[in-house]
């Protein structure tokens, strides 16, 4: 154990606000701006703020100021859709690459891939028109039963940020914005046009805005979407806290806050509260139709009166106005903007790469995994999801995927002697957005063909989990049991006794019970996989590609053991008007390590066909550009046969501290890349800031003095901490 005295009194250069200067470049198109907006009338103007169908909102013709075209998100890019109508609008040349779901690529670790995957699919938007990518989804992993998990990147703040902001950055290196969603704290779908959220200043500010500040501060985000539900009795969409004190005051936002279709409620609050563009689905907030009502939304017709009347000053639509053009000005008005390419075999190719990356072998004895392609085995492949097209349903992030191929067909392919066999097993009905709709098929005879060919065959390869049917992972809508669903756990119970060398596949955004864990000897944990879903299974399963995917949320054993639930119904879904997050700042992991209630499998875990081993452990401290950084350095050797990727993850604790803290958290990670016997040496750079809490008191970061404790290792579940680092008062 390394000590070290840092004088904390040198710490408080760099918790300065970010810088004001403007650049010439930025002045000149200020100026461009206010010359528009100059040429503009009071309607023209109001007609910017405002929707003109589902996912577009005005120009104006007469000067050339173009429409601004929106789109989901996050995945990929939506289809058209109809001008009033949520139904598809029929086009034959909207077909895209379906990309992994934002959990693949927590999974992955890894932010060089989250900014080609951000790239690539701001260059599906651009081929498609679209100045504005409704993604990505920040918003935190808290419980398991959250139909829309599988958008967002999991449970750890740190985690989020490195990877939305590499994100934003791809795909606005593209002249496409994007929209980090949902300001803040949607983290259920339950409720979520109401749930009114009462939680810590201290929770808010470590956990669950971090990701967005990240988006503003360091990515440049260009726009930001408010969440449907409350915070603190007002709606997120024009929550004066959220909107105005934080993300416009203190972070200096100076993109377009949009709503959430449907998320705005009062004309009032929205001019006065921070929104700038309503998008939405009818005129009553999200209740009542009345077809082509965007006159009617709150910030048409109804402001324009107000300022007509002199009750709303013209300013607070100018305010509103030069964000939007500002939009304009970087996206569609931006000069040079770069050209398009969608379905070229590159995005295929990484929509492959981000797959494989994301996979997270979960247990594998008796080197179960992985399987020889040259095999001439029996496999019965069961379970629907094998079969299943995932990149339909699940709501608003729904794809029109040109090429999806499917877990079996993707198995066929890479084992081209094995003799495969298929049974769905279990049978679910066709994804209705907010429908449960019941399967057409007879449950009995399923099972019993799935029994019959898991019998006669060497193994079983059985692909199930969730799908994106209304509460399964989809939006809407939460889940109603952390269980699996369609009878899926008794069928496995039943398949490994009649043959135990079962693998267990699981398709899914979100953590499930696993009462057949001790029966099955391998198990996968698979995402949405997007369009390449059946050759980066095939890869991770048949060893071409060595697993490195980690868990970017906690398994819990049983749901009760998941922080929010452990606190009963007021906490998480709520008593229907407000909820309380009563676990404050101890989420995932945090819960889980602090309160000594071990998960099944933890937030950062994830095996490989090799090992790694780390070693020489060292710290200190170094000035960097005015800020005193934490230097941790390691080796880490590939100690097993084959080669591999590691995720070395950094984390620090701080015993003995004036609030309570979680036993460590995530400040660092890097994903290395090893030959068979090879060592790196690794060195993290820890700016101190990140060691600071949020003090209630005086609201604002504080950095503790006294020791803090460093974890280095391959998951959250570190025994000990290697290092320790005392930070002195001079
Ligand atoms: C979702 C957003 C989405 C929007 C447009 C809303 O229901 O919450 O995430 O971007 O619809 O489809």
């Amino acid at each position: 154990m390394i000590q070290r005295l840092l004088p904390i009194s040198f710490l408080t250069i760099f918790l300065l606000g970010l810088s004001t200067s403007t650049s010439a470049q930025d002045t000149k198109v200020e100026v461009q701006i206010d010359s528009i907006l100059s040429q503009l009338s009071t309607e023209e103007k109001i007609a910017l703020c405002h929707a003109q169908s589902k996912f577009s909102s005005a120009g104006v013709p007469g000067i050339g100021i173009p429409e601004l075209w929106l789109t989901d998100g996050p995945h990929g890019i939506r289809e058209e859709i109809s001008w009033d109508s949520w139904a598809p609008a029929a086009w034959t040349n909207d077909s895209i690459t379906a990309f992994p779901a934002l959990t693949c690529l927590a999974a992955s670790f890894d932010p060089n891939l989250a900014y080609e995957y951000g790239r690539a699919l701001g260059e599906e938007a651009r081929y498609r028109n679209k100045d504005v990518l409704l993604g990505p989804g920040v918003n935190i992993y808290r419980s398991p039963l959250n139909g829309r998990n599988f958008e967002y990147l999991g449970e750890d703040p740190y985690l989020a940020s490195c990877l939305a902001v590499p994100y934003i950055q791809g795909v606005q290196s593209m002249g496409v914005a994007a929209c980090v969603k949902h300001f803040a704290l949607n983290n259920q779908e339950k409720w979520r046009e109401h749930i009114d959220v009462q939680i810590s200043d201290r929770a808010l500010h470590e956990i669950y805005l971090p990701a967005f500040k990240a988006a503003v501060q360091e990515a440049e985000v260009w726009s930001l979407m408010g969440a449907y539900n409350q915070f603190r009795g007002q709606h997120c969409c024009h929550n004066k806290t959220l909107l105005i004190d934080i993300l416009k005051e203190d972070w200096r936002f100076d993109g377009v806050v949009i709503s959430d279709w449907g998320g705005t409620h009062n004309t009032l609050q929205a001019v006065y509260h921070g929104l700038d563009l309503e998008m939405g689905t009818w005129t009553n907030g999200l209740t009542s139709s009345k077809a082509n009502a965007y006159d009617s939304y709150f910030l048409a017709s109804p402001f324009l009166e107000k300022i007509k009347l002199g009750e709303i000053d013209e300013e607070e639509l100018n305010k509103k106005a030069r964000r939007i053009l500002r939009l304009m000005m970087r996206t569609s008005l931006a000069p040079n903007r770069p050209r398009g390419k969608m379905n070229n075999p590159e995005h295929l190719a990484l929509a492959q790469e981000v797959a494989e990356s994301g996979i997270v072998l979960l247990k594998n004895q008796n080197q179960f995994f992985p399987l020889d392609t040259n095999s001439d085995i029996k496999i019965a492949v069961i379970g629907e999801n094998a079969i299943r097209s995932m990149t339909q349903g699940g709501g608003s992030s729904a794809l029109k995927a040109k090429i999806e191929i499917s877990p079996l067909t993707g198995l066929i392919e890479a084992f081209p002697n094995a003799e495969i066999s298929f049974s769905m097993g279990y049978a679910s009905g066709p994804p209705v957005y907010g429908k449960v709709i019941a399967s057409p098929y007879d449950a009995d005879s399923l099972v019993a063909d799935a029994l019959r060919k898991a019998k006669e065959a060497d193994i079983v390869l059985f692909i199930g989990g969730l799908n994106k049917n209304h509460h399964q992972d989809c939006e809407g809508g939460d889940r109603l049991s952390f269980d699996l669903p369609f009878g899926q756990s008794e069928l496995i119970d039943k398949i490994t006794a009649l043959n135990p060398q079962t693998a267990v596949i699981l398709i899914s955004g979100n953590a499930v019970a696993m009462p057949w864990l001790n029966k099955v000897p391998a198990l996968v944990q698979a995402w949405y996989l997007g369009s390449q879903s059946g050759p980066a299974l095939a890869n991770i399963l048949s060893g071409k590609v060595n697993p490195s995917g980690k868990l970017p949320f906690s398994f819990p054993k049983k749901l009760r053991d998941n922080a929010a639930h452990s606190f009963g119904a007021i906490s998480y879904p709520g008593d229907s008007l407000e909820q309380h997050y009563l676990e404050d700042i101890l989420i995932g992991y945090r819960w889980h390590d602090t309160k000594n209630i071990p998960a099944l499998f933890p937030f950062g875990f994830g095996l490989s066909y090799t090992q790694f081993a780390l070693s020489n452990f060292k710290s200190s401290t170094e000035y960097a550009k005015g800020e005193l950084q934490l230097i941790v350095k390691c080796e880490v050797r590939n100690i097993g046969q084959f080669n591999g990727q590691e995720v070395v993850q950094l984390y620090v604790g701080k015993a003995n501290s004036a609030v309570e803290r979680a036993q460590k958290e995530l400040k660092g990670f890097q994903k290395v890349n090893l030959k068979a016997g090879e060592t790196k040496n690794l060195v993290f750079k820890i700016p101190l800031n990140s060691l600071m809490y949020y003090d209630e008191k005086s609201s604002a970061w504080t950095l503790e003095e006294g020791p803090y404790q460093i974890y280095l290792g391959q998951s959250s579940v570190i025994k000990e901490a290697q290092l320790s680092i005392e930070l002195q008062n001079s």
